[in-house]
Formats: structure tokens, C-alpha cells, sequence
């Protein structure tokens, strides 16, 4: 257990419990009752920067690690460990772009849409950003053995982090035949010991906690609430490419949410300390094939529920999963989970912030992705749940038109090539195989290769054809 004296601590999600521990400890549950752990901070004793333009200072000292990175330039937001320890790779280097062209597909008349493109991290993913804080956490405790379970995101992330600093292994659990190629291929080639269980996520994700658990291994899923810390700045890097105006929403892909768990909690903690005015509102967005969250929350009306929410009710939902033996199932591979670990935190996130949750067909994803990508930023298709989630919010009326977005692009778009060729084919074996399968119909911004003979004239009428 913790002592009062420290100034960042870890804390039970439940203030009902209200167990701390000290953040020299590794635990992903509450010991007393079970729930999620934070991190906590007593900010009246911390110098919290008088206003979130403080930080813009840093931008003069770039060629000092810490400031370099989108993650730890912000380090007096996640003070959880001293600047001397920190492990960073130049994190978090990404972008806010403005979208008039994703804007005007989503339905927005003002050009208020924006991209927030998480695929420029080292990785090519956003998991950079809690890698790097849990890596911190790791190696202050001395871990030597770092382990996951992963869609393919998490586990290159960690792999990358252990071979750049050579400071430990990585050992990664993925479900069979479940990981795009573009993810498996990092892994492998970082040199993580690569563990391919017969199941989906959700198996490796239960057997990798009781591995690390039995063998004393350093878990960095985000059941790990530094990972999270680390999450965090993704809000800060908005606030930041918005000169730190409040957008209206913020969309982001649902899988094992712990990215809308970070969002939550970065945004209560700088309305606490009163960096920002008010607070945004948040849309977390399943696939329809791995909706547990939309299903709880706006099928069934789960709510936080000001920080009790009704847990046999989501006990039982999972009790009736499994009898029915009901299996995610996407072509946004990297959010195919139907149990996600920070449940509780994302209603709590939701609760917060206004939030609302909307599931999105593969068609709908597959779609938006063409569009992300013909508007400039390439991402993987579960990044492009976002964008599909926006476009059906503001049909329903719930987004307005005039509303400044941000949409979350997780994952670069090289991630997966199987998904997006599939799409842009002339191939119909191909088509049927990768998407058919899965109920998409059509390519509707497919983008089609032109076969031309090896011929110099007719290659010439190929391109004049061209518009
Ligand atoms: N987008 C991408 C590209 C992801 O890789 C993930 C999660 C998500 C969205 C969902 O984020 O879990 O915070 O709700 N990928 C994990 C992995 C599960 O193993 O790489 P979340």
C-alpha cells in the first residue's frame, strides 16, 4: 500500500474502494476489490504549468531528448517518475491535419474536420505513446522480461522499444492467423519471441496475464495504467496543432479501449487543474463485429454511473458471450476483441465526457479508409472506424455540421496492405476472399490498376484516358 506523502500513487479505479499503492509496485488489478488501477497525482503539491501555452517552450530545446518527445515534453502532466529515467525513442511526432476533402465525406460544411495521424510514431502506431511511459515504469523496477498480447500494434511497439534500447525482451502472444502482415513482419524482424496461440486476442490476452503473472513478467497491455500516462499526450498534441482550443468531439476506434480510457482521464485532470475550460465531448466507435461496448452502453444503457456501474450486468453479458461462444469478428483486425480489459475506465471516460458509442460495418470502414487515404494520410482500417463513426453521427444529427472534429488515425496505413488491396482490385478471387467473406460489397472508391500491354503507345492512351 501506498503512504499519503507520495505525490504520484496508484489508486483503484472505485472511489468506494479507494486502495492506493505506490507507483514502485507492478499489479494491473486493485487487490482489494479488483478493479482497475490509475495513477494518481496530488497536483496541490506539483507545479502544474499555469496554462497549457507553457509548454511551448520546450520547442525551443528540441535537441534535448525529452522535449523531442510528444510524449515527454509533457512529462509535468504524467510526473509519475523523475526525467533521468525516463525511457524515450522520439515518440509521438505526429501531426493534426485539417481534412476538408474527409470533411465533406463525413458531411461537414465548415471545414472543421481534423485528422489527428498517430501512424508517424516510430511504430507507425499510437501505442509508441504508452510503450514509452511503461517502459519507464519497467526498467525503474528492474524489469528484464516484457510481455503482451496483441492485434499487432501493441506487440510491434513493445518489440521496437526492446530492440532499440536492448534493455529487454519482448515475448508477444497473437491469435493465430489474427495479425496483418504489416504488424507480424515488425515483431519478427525486432526479434520478439513470437507466440501464436490457437485463438483470438481474447485467448492470448487471458493466457498472457496468467504467464506473466506466473513467470513474474512485466505485462504492457493497457490493463497497465502507465501505459496510459503515456496515452495521454495524444490529447495534449490536439490541444497543441488547435492552439489549445477545446474541440467540439473527439472520435476515436474502440478495441480494448484504452485509448478512450486515457482520453477520459487526460481531459478530467486538466479540467481539474484548470488547463482547460470545458470539456470536449467523445465518440468511441466498434466495429460491428466487436461491439461489446456499443452493446452495454447504448443497447443496454451500462453507465459509469458516477463510479457505480452495474457490474453483474456486465458479468452477465459475458456469461451469455461465452454461452453462445459469439467471437469478434472484423476486417479492422486490430480492434477483432470482444472483451475489452479497460471497460470500466472507457464508462468512466464516456460518463465524463459526454460521450456516445456507435458501431460501423466493415463496408463503412473499408469506405472511409478510401477516403482517408485519396484525402492524404493513409491509416489502417481500424483507424478509419473514426471517421465512419463521425459520418454517422452527423446523419443522425448527434455531430453537428458545423462542429470541430478530431478524428483519431491509430495506425498507419502500411500496417495492413492485405485490407487495402483487397479493396482497390481488379482481382475478384481476391475480393471475395479478403472482404466478400466478411460482407463487404463493394469497393466504392476503389481506386482500380490499369493492365496495359508492354506497348509504348498504348501505355500513352492509358494515362490520356486518365482524369
Ligand atoms: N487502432 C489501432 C490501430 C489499434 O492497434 C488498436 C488496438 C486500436 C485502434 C484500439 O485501441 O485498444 O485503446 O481501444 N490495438 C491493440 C493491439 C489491441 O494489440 O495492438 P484501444
Amino acid at each position: 500500500m501506498s503512504t499519503t506523502t507520495d505525490i504520484a500513487f496508484q489508486k483503484c479505479v472505485f472511489p468506494a474502494c479507494g486502495a492506493t499503492y505506490g507507483v514502485d509496485e507492478v499489479r494491473v488489478r486493485c487487490d482489494s476489490c479488483g478493479g482497475l488501477l490509475d495513477i494518481s497525482y496530488d497536483w496541490d503539491r506539483l507545479q502544474v504549468p499555469p496554462n497549457l501555452a507553457w509548454f511551448e517552450q520546450k520547442w525551443t530545446r528540441r535537441h534535448e531528448p525529452l522535449p523531442f518527445s510528444g510524449v515527454w515534453r509533457f512529462h509535468e502532466l504524467l510526473p509519475f517518475a523523475p526525467p533521468e529515467s525516463v525511457v524515450t525513442i522520439g515518440e509521438g511526432q505526429t501531426l493534426l491535419k485539417s481534412s476538408p476533402q474527409v470533411g465533406r465525406y463525413v458531411g461537414q460544411r465548415k471545414g472543421e474536420l481534423y485528422l489527428q495521424y498517430e501512424g508517424m510514431n516510430p511504430s507507425g502506431s499510437f501505442k509508441d505513446n504508452g510503450m514509452s511511459a511503461a517502459f519507464t515504469h519497467a526498467r525503474s523496477i528492474g524489469a528484464t522480461k516484457a510481455a503482451c498480447a496483441s492485434t499487432g500494434n501493441t506487440s510491434a511497439s513493445l518489440a521496437l522499444y526492446c530492440s532499440v534500447t536492448q534493455s529487454m525482451k519482448a515475448i508477444i502472444f497473437v491469435g493465430s492467423g489474427k495479425i496483418a502482415y504489416g504488424k507480424l513482419s515488425q515483431a519478427l524482424d525486432y526479434g520478439a519471441l513470437t507466440v501464436q496461440i490457437a485463438g483470438d486476442f481474447d485467448d492470448a490476452m487471458q493466457r498472457v496475464r496468467e504467464v506473466s503473472s506466473r513467470l513474474g513478467i512485466y505485462l504492457v497491455n493497457s490493463v497497465n495504467p502507465f501505459r496510459l500516462e503515456g496515452q495521454k499526450t495524444i490529447i495534449y498534441r490536439i490541444l497543441e496543432g488547435l492552439q489549445w482550443q477545446v474541440p467540439d468531439w473527439i472520435a476515436v476506434p474502440g478495441g480494448n479501449l484504452g485509448n478512450s480510457s486515457a482520453f477520459g482521464k487526460a481531459l478530467m485532470e486538466l479540467h481539474e487543474i484548470g488547463l482547460i475550460p470545458r470539456m470536449p465531448r467523445l465518440a468511441v466507435i466498434n466495429a460491428q463485429g466487436a461491439d461489446t461496448l456499443y452493446q452495454l452502453h447504448e443497447v443496454q444503457g451500462v453507465r459509469w454511473n458516477q463510479a457505480e456501474p452495474p457490474l453483474d450486468d456486465i458479468e452477465a453479458f459475458f456469461h451469455e458471450m461465452d454461452a453462445q461462444q459469439r467471437r469478434a469478428s472484423t476486417i479492422a483486425s486490430a480492434i477483432e476483441i470482444n472483451r475489452p480489459v479497460n471497460l470500466t475506465k472507457c464508462l468512466r471516460a464516456l460518463e465524463a465526457c459526454d460521450g456516445v458509442v456507435r458501431q460501423v460495418s466493415d463496408q463503412e470502414i473499408l469506405d472511409a479508409k478510401a477516403q482517408v487515404g485519396a484525402g492524404g494520410l493513409g491509416c489502417e482500417p481500424a483507424s478509419a472506424a473514426s471517421v465512419a463513426g463521425v459520418k454517422k453521427l452527423i446523419a443522425e444529427g448527434v455531430i453537428g455540421r458545423d462542429e470541430r472534429v478530431v478524428c483519431i488515425l491509430t495506425g498507419h496505413q502500411l500496417k495492413d496492405p492485405t485490407a487495402t488491396v483487397a479493396y482497390h482490385t481488379t482481382d475478384q478471387e481476391l475480393f471475395n476472399d479478403v472482404l466478400a467473406s466478411r460482407g463487404v460489397r463493394r469497393a466504392t472508391y476503389a481506386n482500380r490498376a490499369v493492365a496495359v500491354p508492354n506497348d509504348l503507345d498504348e501505355i500513352i492512351k492509358a494515362i490520356q484516358l486518365y482524369r
